[in-house]
């Protein structure tokens, strides 16, 4: 019984890693489709060579003494060691060398985003035509059906950018930028992971890429790019207050507080659908936990728990927090 259910185990767990939103086998975009054809062509060639090899294994063992005696070893080696491989491997390099240049041909109406990575968080900017910057956050909104064109920086050590249904992957890295060219043909929303290792919370280094219609992706950037709004409230009014002298520090919050870099832009943070770099979906609960408790849920990023301001402080600063859409 306990083997049956490893058994199971086992294959679930393997089926989850081929489903979802963070799969390479599951492409949403020409990139990703691209990748996805070479990692089917390479799976099904696996399995013609297996097939092809196990056969000739079994061959040997069943023949008769005297084919045994007529085989030419020579023959077999010349055919299988060499032959085989020059063939499969010329034409699997062929077919990769052509996908790869189709993976880096840029479409004349594609957008352009910078991300750059953080220990855990990543920092986005779209670049406004007049040369303004539009800073947000671990979320990067982009229109469906059209290229986006990724500029890759890190601030500190190696990172990766890997959103498995729209691209391969990209390291950044310190000292250089690098490019990387994603896109979703529907709307929907795409999980990804940095996928290189770069210190203790690496796992807690998520992203979503939210693909909207193009009317919408307008819509939402030009709301972002717009200051935070005063609130009226004198509740919020007081958060605001306390979010300025504590946390200003490093957020900023445009039109509220000064330009930090130090942690991530919060000026629209009610628009996200998650806080920490895809730790925790974004609600009132969480948002009081994480930041009570940020060294517990998140152990070693820059931020330290705030779990000694006073209550009627914290609630009030993540009211404010739920109140910039
Ligand atoms: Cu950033 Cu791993």
């Amino acid at each position: 019984m306990s083997k049956n259910r490893t058994i199971l185990a086992a294959a679930a767990l393997l089926l989850c890693g081929c489903e979802g939103v963070q799969s390479a086998l599951e492409p949403a975009g020409p990139h990703a489709a691209s990748i996805a054809r070479i990692w089917w062509a390479m799976f099904w060639g696996a399995c013609a060579v297996l097939l092809l090899v196990t056969s000739l294994a079994l061959y040997a063992f069943i023949r008769s003494p005297q084919r045994r005696e007529r085989t030419r070893p020579d023959r077999i080696i010349l055919a299988g060691g060499v032959a085989l491989p020059v063939v499969t491997l010329t034409a699997l390099l062929a077919y990769g060398v052509h996908a790869m240049a189709s993976l880096r041909t840029l479409a004349e109406d594609a957008i352009e985003i910078e991300v750059v990575g953080n220990r855990w968080w990543w920092d986005v900017h779209y670049l406004g035509e007049d040369g303004e910057v539009i800073r947000t956050a671990n979320e990067i909104r982009v229109p469906a059906g059209r290229a986006v064109l990724l500029s890759l920086r890190s601030n500190d050590v190696i990172h990766s950018f890997w959103v498995p249904s729209l691209a391969g992957k990209m390291d950044l890295i310190p000292g250089r930028t690098n490019r990387l060219i994603i896109q979703a043909d529907r709307p929907g929303v795409y999980r990804g992971q940095c996928a290189e290792y770069c210190g203790a919370q690496h796992a807690r280094m998520g992203m979503h890429v939210i693909a909207e219609r193009p009317a919408d992706f307008s819509v939402w950037l030009d709301r972002q790019r717009a200051p935070a709004t005063v609130p009226g409230d004198e509740s919020m009014l007081r958060g605001r207050q306390a979010f300025v002298q504590r946390c200003a520090g490093c957020h900023t919050v445009r039109g509220t507080s000064e330009a930090r870099s130090a942690g991530p832009d919060l000026t629209h943070l009610a628009s996200r659908e998650f806080i920490g770099a895809g730790t925790l979906p974004n609600n009132r609960e969480n948002l009081l936990a994480f930041i009570a408790r940020t060294q517990e849920l998140k152990p070693g990023s820059a931020m330290p728990s705030q779990g000694d301001l006073d209550p009627v402080a914290l609630e009030s600063i993540v009211a404010y927090l739920e109140s910039l859409h």
